[in-house]
């Protein structure tokens, strides 16, 4: 592979890449590392969807280890992190603009190290961009070497040199990171890591590399772990979950097996996110059906309901196709809850195009959705295609598509009311202290009164009202499990 200046991505070389299994290794922190934080605070933001909140977890494990303690203030932390996203243009401008914020405390303490991690730097052109303009950057590594953090701190606290290290390959699958996870009783889970899908717009393939799965053995040690420290939720995580074992070369497992020797674990609520809808299975269906503890609740991400669309999306299938697909799962898992994704927008929609996307909408009765307008992203196919529709006419669009969409999301909650439903109680609720939150099997938020010994556990709530974003109950049973 050719060689560049400092270790930076080269985003051509992905597509050259083939399917095959991939190796594990053993995570260690090299002895002399451990206690280089001793006495050194931070802070870290993240940014971007549920792979990077587990990414930074391990990232707090890691700063753990080394003896780091996270800080709320910037003007006393000796690191400032960001783990950042690249999926679409405003993610990244975001973490520019934080760049330049923090510039002020780098000034008032030259020892202040700044470390920018995650998708943004497998990206040549924002590594090239914070060499020529953010030189308060100390440190930049990217997705597949955030294990070797804690040399790279090591190295810019010892030599007061930069550290640029972002790896156009990804190696070997890390285990045995330490995580020190945001909540007591949910826990990400990754059962693989990067995509091979290469749907024209998106960055991820280049971002997080080829596909590969971790080995069953060692996300089953994982959740029943988790199980056994009294966890009650995980999601698993993956950029296409369904194409989860295709990248064994020794077994023939897929994700409906794991998903069924999950199901015989002693954890309350398994939960995984994001679904491709070329590879749901019907064998999927069925253990969706008829296994316990899988939620009744799956994200299918659509992104549009024309097939001209679809086919320059690189989507792999047809609206058709796709209509047929979710009325299987309904027929088979009754009262399921279905969302998506939508991006509108796209180069070459037409007002048509956009109109069957609407149309698929309400055919498939989505509960909620993400929708986005298209962001185009330097060095993916999407980003040269002619695009001849004006910003506005996107917004308007949105504006429609989100119209639709809330209806959606208002039918699945008031679906609910006069039911009395397991809800797994998270904590207070963010616009009333007074109040507890958590979340029903199908995902909707419910708010509702009781005492804070609560959180953590399943209670049954008896559901009184229902909002556009939220359901209101009351406790019907502090011991549901
Ligand atoms: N522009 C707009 N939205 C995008 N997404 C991915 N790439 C882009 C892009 N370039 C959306 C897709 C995907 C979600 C995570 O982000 O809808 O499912
Ligand atoms: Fe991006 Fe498509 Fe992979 Fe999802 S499946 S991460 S949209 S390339």
């Amino acid at each position: 592979m050719e060689k560049n200046d400092y270790n930076k991505p080269l985003l051509n070389e992905a597509r050259k890449r083939s399917r095959g299994a991939t190796s594990a290794i053993d995570f260690s922190i090299p002895e002399s590392l451990l206690g280089i934080g001793i006495g050194k605070k931070y802070v870290m933001q993240t940014f971007g969807c549920q792979g990077n909140e587990a990414d930074s977890e391990h990232i707090r494990g890691l700063l753990a280890r080394l003896g780091f303690v996270p800080t709320a203030q910037e003007d006393d932390a000796d690191l400032i992190l960001f783990n950042t996203c690249a999926i679409r243009a405003n993610a990244e401008n975001k973490v520019f603009g934080e760049l330049g914020r923090i510039k002020k405390f780098k000034q008032s303490n030259p020892d202040l190290i700044i470390a920018v991690g995650g998708c943004m730097p497998q990206e040549e052109v924002v590594v090239e961009k914070i060499l020529k303009t953010y030189h308060q950057v100390d440190i930049v590594f990217g997705t597949h070497n955030l294990h070797l953090l804690p040399e790279y701190l090591d190295k810019v606290m010892r030599r007061k040199e930069k550290v640029i290290e972002v790896l156009s390959e990804e190696g070997e699958i890390v285990e045995q990171l330490p995580a020190v996870r945001e909540s007591g009783h949910k826990a990400w889970v990754n059962i693989m890591f990067g995509c091979d899908e290469f749907c024209t717009y998106c960055i991820v393939p280049y971002t997080r590399g080829k596909e590969r799965s971790r080995k069953p053995e060692n996300i089953i040690a994982e959740v029943r772990d988790l199980a056994e420290r009294g966890y009650k939720e995980v999601t698993l995580l993956g950029q296409n979950v369904n194409s989860y074992g295709l990248d064994f070369s020794d077994r023939n497992y897929h994700f409906s097996d794991l998903l069924r020797d999950l199901s015989l674990l002693s954890i309350d609520r398994i939960r995984f996110t994001t679904s491709h809808p070329k590879d749901f299975g019907d064998d999927l269906i069925d253990v969706l059906a008829h296994c316990q503890h899988l939620m009744p609740y799956i994200h299918l991400p659509v992104q549009s309901g024309s097939n001209k669309i679809l086919k320059a999306m690189n989507r792999k299938y047809t609206k058709e196709a796709y209509i047929a697909l979710v009325e299987r799962i309904y027929h088979a898992i009754p009262g399921v809850s279905l969302t998506t994704d939508i991006i509108v927008g796209f180069p070459g929609e037409t007002e048509e195009d956009f109109l069957e996307t609407l149309e698929l909408v309400r055919k498939c009765r989505f509960e909620g959705a993400y929708t986005f307008i298209f962001s185009p992203r330097s060095g993916t196919p999407a980003a040269t295609y002619p695009d001849t529709t004006d910003m506005d006419e996107k917004k308007s669009r949105l504006w429609r598509l989100n119209g639709l969409i809330n209806e959606g999301f208002a039918r699945g909650n008031r679906r609910f009311v006069g039911e009395t439903l397991l809800v797994l109680v998270d904590g207070v609720s963010k616009t009333d202290c007074d109040v507890l939150s958590g979340y029903t099997e199908h995902n909707k938020i419910v708010n509702f009164r009781g005492p804070s010994s609560l959180i953590g556990t399943v209670v049954l709530v008896h559901i009184t009202d229902a909002k556009t974003w939220s359901l209101d109950g009351e406790v019907a049973d502090h011991e549901a499990r």
